[in-house]
């Protein structure tokens, strides 16, 4: 296997001197070039941070780091402190959600550039009861249940930089938000008011209660906040032999079973399908949300399609088309955008938010000569018709896994973040890992098999106009430890990464990577299960794909939703599930180490006493 895996690699490395005589360049005419030069990408800035296994957060030499918020602290006005004898839904609803993952940082006021007082928009992705609760949630009582739901959901948060380059949360301010399972969403574009989006409460299908598995997002140019809904599949139970036809086709399309995940169900009907047969369509959208005002209700915008949302990178066309990139995090899901029929303008905010309920949803295919092709989710376009089952564009968006299927879209190893570079507009996909992958993709986008370790795509769209239909492709960094065919091999100064998760861009053009998955992929030189970390990895230059280490965090938490302010003097991460084990026998009790109080999922400051910007 060995073997295959190398030469599968040589064909995919071979492929990139095809690209550079003209291959996938000539086939795309007005193709973007990569610039080798821009971006003075060396490997210098910061100490390398070694891979560790220590219960601390390590960082270079020069940098420090704080905790912004933990779950379980106050948000609201009059909100408690965090007691953990006192987990109540009330209690919950207003202090900060559980397993911190997505984190955007908005300046205040609005349209000024601060990095000293801003709103920090972060997700609570999912909940662990033997981490939440001293009984272990055993036996699982409605209370349970109904803490879990209010721990769940949005949380945004009003936060002031000091003068030593610390951050606090203002608790009780004004500004501050949570909504969780219990909170109205309005549902918006073409599938708004479906007949399968209506349901016993709700008969006109335009409004849901909750949202839940909100992984990453992205940021809007005018200030609002996208936000995934993911592995939604795991609230919701029905017993797929009672279904009708295409709602078993549903069920196994988007994985949902007999028996959920949270138990939910036992509590509130509607994620029983079997009762409230259309309430899972009413989740795996894209959220929108204006942290400006916290009167505003948050919407889900059905035009970007219903699949295990990841993330949203957002970017402005050549022309001025709203472009959204995102993908759908399983094995062999695809990765999607979204195309604007109307045109942004910097001024005009309420109209801007609109562009996202009317336009094109694309899903990209990958050739082997490096080219892709973005194909639209449009009814009535090739096999999108009746007779496959799709009676109008509602019908495609609600159905989306099917009709990629349909129109051959690429099987893709777990599409997680995708982020488009400010220097050059390019855009980077993680692909997290795909340990039961058989065979490399035709294409080779996805080159391994298995591919345990994960990897970095890079996309060109033709004519450097993210709205175009073509693009080119190439593998950035094919992660993994030395050994394993990562495509750092030869270089001893680049650091070995895995699992790659979430991105952002710095303000140099430099690529930062969080990973989820290291723990039980790769070892220490102790031969202890790495910590998982943060990467920041130069997209040109000399250096171009190899990784530099820049955070190692704790014993068994991931590291999400890394984010800078505008001055790039503060990096923002989320420290998710950390600590392992039990709310009473954890393995780690971070960031508190204090033996009364649980492991608490968090989000960390990191910034330089020195005040100088972050990896210069
Ligand atoms: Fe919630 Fe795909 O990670
Ligand atoms: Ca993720
Ligand atoms: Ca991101
Ligand atoms: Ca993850």
């Amino acid at each position: 296997m060995a073997e295959s895996f190398a030469s599968i690699v040589r064909q995919r490395f071979s492929r990139r001197s095809v690209l550079a005589a003209g291959g996938a360049a000539a086939l795309l005419g007005a193709l973007p070039r990569v610039v080798q030069a821009e971006g003075a990408a060396t490997a210098s800035g910061f100490s390398a941070v070694p891979l560790g296994a220590k219960d601390r957060i390590d960082l270079p030499e020069g940098y420090v780091s704080g905790t912004v918020i933990r779950w379980g602290d106050p948000l609201l006005p009059r909100a408690p402190e965090f007691d953990p004898a006192a987990i109540t839904r009330q209690n919950q609803m207003g202090q900060f959600g559980f397993n911190c993952d997505y984190v955007g940082y908005l300046p205040l006021p609005y349209g000024s550039t601060s990095s000293r007082h801003g709103l920090l928009c972060v997700s609570s992705e999912y909940t662990q009861r033997k981490m939440m609760f001293p009984d272990g949630a055993d036996p699982y009582t409605r209370d349970h249940c109904e803490v879990e739901m209010a721990a769940h959901g949005l949380n945004v948060l009003e936060v002031h930089r000091t003068r030593k380059g610390s951050w606090y949360t203002v608790r009780g301010s004004q500004r501050n938000r949570r909504m969780s399972a219990f909170t109205p969403f309005t549902l918006t574009g073409p599938a708004a008011g479906h007949p399968r989006l209506r349901t016993r409460a709700d008969s006109a299908g335009r409004t849901v209660i909750g949202t839940v598995n909100n992984c990453a997002g992205g940021l809007t140019p005018w200030g609002t906040w996208l936000q995934a809904e993911e592995n939604f599949n795991g609230y919701f139970r029905a017993t797929p032999d009672r279904a009708d036809a295409d709602l078993a086709e549903d069920l196994r399309l988007y994985g949902i079973r007999t028996k959920s995940s949270y138990g939910w169900d036992r509590f509130h009907a509607r994620f029983d399908l079997d009762q409230e047969p259309n309430e899972a369509n009413r989740f795996g959208w894209m959220v929108e949300v204006d942290p400006y005002d916290p009167a505003s209700q948050p919407v889900k915008r059905t035009a970007l399609g219903r699949f295990k949302h990841e993330a949203a990178g957002v970017t402005v066309s050549a022309y001025g088309r709203l472009v959204v990139y995102m993908g759908d995090d399983e094995r062999d899901e695809h990765i999607y955008k979204f195309v604007s029929k109307g045109r942004y303008e910097k001024e005009a905010r309420e109209a801007n938010s609109r562009l996202l309920d009317e336009g094109t949803l694309y899903v990209a295919v990958f050739e082997k000569d490096g080219s892709g092709r973005w194909l639209a989710l449009t009814h009535g376009e090739g096999p999108l018709t009746r007779e496959n089952g799709f009676t109008d564009q509602g019908d495609v968006l609600i159905r989306t896994r099917k009709a990629a299927r349909l129109l051959g879209a690429t099987g893709m190893d777990r599409p997680e973040d995708v982020e488009v570079s400010p220097k050059t507009g390019h855009v980077y996909v993680a692909l997290t890992n795909h340990s039961r992958r058989k065979v490399a993709d035709p294409a080779l986008a996805n080159p391994r098999a298995p591919n345990p370790h994960g990897h970095i795509l890079e996309m060109r769209e033709a004519g450097d106009d993210a709205a175009a239909d073509r693009f080119a492709w190439d593998v950035l960094t094919l992660c993994g430890p030395k050994g394993s065919g990562a495509s750092y091999e030869d270089d001893p100064q680049a650091a070995v990464l895995s699992c790659p998760d979430n991105l952002v861009f710095d303000n140099e053009g430099h690529l930062w990577i969080s990973t989820d998955g290291q723990p039980s992929t790769l070892r220490t030189s102790d031969d202890k299960p790495a910590n998982d970390g943060v990467y920041r990895v130069p997209v040109t230059g000399p250096d171009r794909g190899k990784a530099r280490r820049f955070l190692s965090a704790v014993p068994h938490a991931e590291v999400c939703g890394p984010a800078f302010t505008p001055d790039n003097r503060t990096f923002f991460c989320a420290i998710q599930h950390p600590g392992g084990g039990s709310f009473s026998d954890p393995v780690c009790r971070f960031p508190d180490y204090d033996d009364k109080l649980p492991p608490r999922p968090s989000v960390i400051a990191v910034w330089r006493p020195d005040g100088a910007p972050i990896g210069t």
